[in-house]
């Protein structure tokens, strides 16, 4: 079986092989296509692969290329991991809406935006190569913001699209580990968008654990999320948010903590990130010590300065490896082998939520197979829930409209009807200011 990552030269692509590599089942990948548009990035994480592949019998063989279609043909899944305009440009995502006094971040509000204004039409360009080169492919899409493009992606692929991320998981680990349950026995009960999601229930054996966990303060404030956002806030909410609602709920201490801080995050990674494919091109450098310090260190500073301003202090040891790459092989897995299991997934809506229609991408518990990802039923969420998931996905869908359309005004309306863009004022701003960084929005008149 073909895998091919577009993004090969990607930092994370390692734990992606590394899970591979315990992968011993029949059926499982044996060829691994790394793609990207730099090949001293490709030669850097090549060169971590094959430390990693070192003493592993039938590793899968790993080639890397810069030219696209060869990389799709032959295809039986694809996982794209993209960063259109690099960590330089996530960090001006970032620096842009701050000097505005908006939240700067790579996937919520206007950085967010601006990031999707980038990557929509490289996915969709990639979307439309894959259904020619390799139309019976999977594709697995982890390229932030993942909801918006997995969207953008369906509309040219379909349900063979599926989006992933571990914060959801993430979530629903710490929250069984709290109650003391076996997170492969607990059902979690978690819908909304990617990066916009609450856990409204956490059934063990067919009861409802997570009134227990509300009702213990020590328990709610032991764990990431009670830290984070505070017992009193949680109770109020009588659900556990997904991390990345703490830029909504606590959004002006967000702001200003990112403003203050001495590096944005896509600064301090773009630094990071730099020094690691340099040492790589030492022919002497130790790759994979070197790969594993690298992320170790971005892993434990991994949203940082919310915890600070929550008083958070340190992240779990348990917390730090997200196991992003599990739900990767997981959801491969049960697609190539029929291996049926529950995974949250980014897939079309479907009728799960009745306010959004059928081909809005929501984040939602589905049932896994060789069809594919089909979301389970869920209860409707609460009216405040509903409410922001319903003017996110507006926003998302004047993006899908601007990338396609090229219209400047369109792109002012989505910055604009963004919850956390105060003022239409900002917005044209933001979309000023953004263009003037971004050559990958030169699109936009
Ligand atoms: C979480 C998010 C991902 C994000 C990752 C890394 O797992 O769900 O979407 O890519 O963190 O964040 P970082 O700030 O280290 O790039
Ligand atoms: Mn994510």
């Amino acid at each position: 079986m073909k895998l091919t990552i577009l993004g090969g030269g990607g930092f994370r692509v390692p734990l992606v092989y590394g899970a591979l590599l315990t992968d011993r089942a029949e059926g499982r990948v044996t060829e691994v296509v790394l793609h990207d548009l730099d090949d001293s990035r490709l030669y850097a994480v090549a060169r971590v692969l094959d430390e990693q592949a070192v003493g592993v019998p039938d590793a899968p063989k790993v080639t890397a290329t810069t030219d696209l279609d060869e990389a799709l043909r032959g295809a039986d899944f694809i996982f794209s991991a993209i960063r259109v305009g690099g960590l330089e440009g996530r960090a001006h995502d970032e620096r842009v809406a701050l000097a505005e006094g908006v939240l700067g971040q790579e996937t919520v509000g206007a950085g967010g935006i601006a990031y999707g204004l980038r990557t929509v039409p490289v996915a969709v360009d990639i979307a439309r190569r894959v259904a020619r080169l390799a139309p019976d492919a999977w594709l697995i899409n982890f390229t932030n913001p993942a909801g918006l493009v997995t969207e953008a992606m369906s509309r040219h692929l379909g349900d063979r699209v599926i989006g992933i991320c571990d914060s959801p998981v993430g979530l629903g680990r710490r929250i069984a580990r709290v109650l003391g349950a076996n997170p492969r026995e607990a059902w979690i009960d978690y819908v909304g968008l990617n990066h916009l999601g609450w856990v409204r229930g956490l059934r063990v054996a067919g009861r409802d654990e997570l009134p227990r966990l509300l009702a213990d303060p020590d328990l709610l404030g032991s764990f990431e999320e009670g830290k984070l956002f505070g017992v009193d806030w949680l109770r109020s909410l009588g659900a556990i948010p997904n991390e990345y609602l703490h830029y909504y709920y606590f959004n002006r201490e967000a702001v200003r903590a990112y403003q203050q801080a001495e590096k944005t995050r896509g600064a301090f990674l773009a630094d990071q990130q730099a020094r690691f494919y340099e040492e790589m091109k030492r022919p002497d450098a130790a790759a994979l010590t070197a790969w594993d310090r690298t992320r170790a260190e971005r892993e434990a500073t991994y949203m940082s300065e919310n915890r600070e301003t929550a008083g958070a202090g340190e992240r779990d040891a348990d917390d730090l490896s997200g196991g992003y790459e599990k739900v990767a092989l997981a959801l491969m897995r049960a697609i190539a082998r029929d291996e049926r299991t529950t995974l949250i997934l980014n897939v079309r809506n479907q009728g799960t939520l009745a306010v959004l229609d059928a081909d809005a991408v929501i984040e939602v518990p589905c049932l896994v197979d060789a069809n594919g990802a089909h979301p389970v039923a869920v209860a409707p969420l609460p009216d405040h829930a509903t409410g922001l998931v319903c003017s996110v996905k507006a926003v998302e869908r004047e993006v899908l409209a601007a990338a396609e359309s090229g219209s400047r005004a369109t792109a002012v309306k989505a910055f604009a009807l963004h919850p956390l863009v105060d003022s239409v004022n900002v917005a044209r701003r933001l979309v000023e200011g953004y263009t003037d960084v971004h050559p990958g929005l030169a699109y936009l008149d």
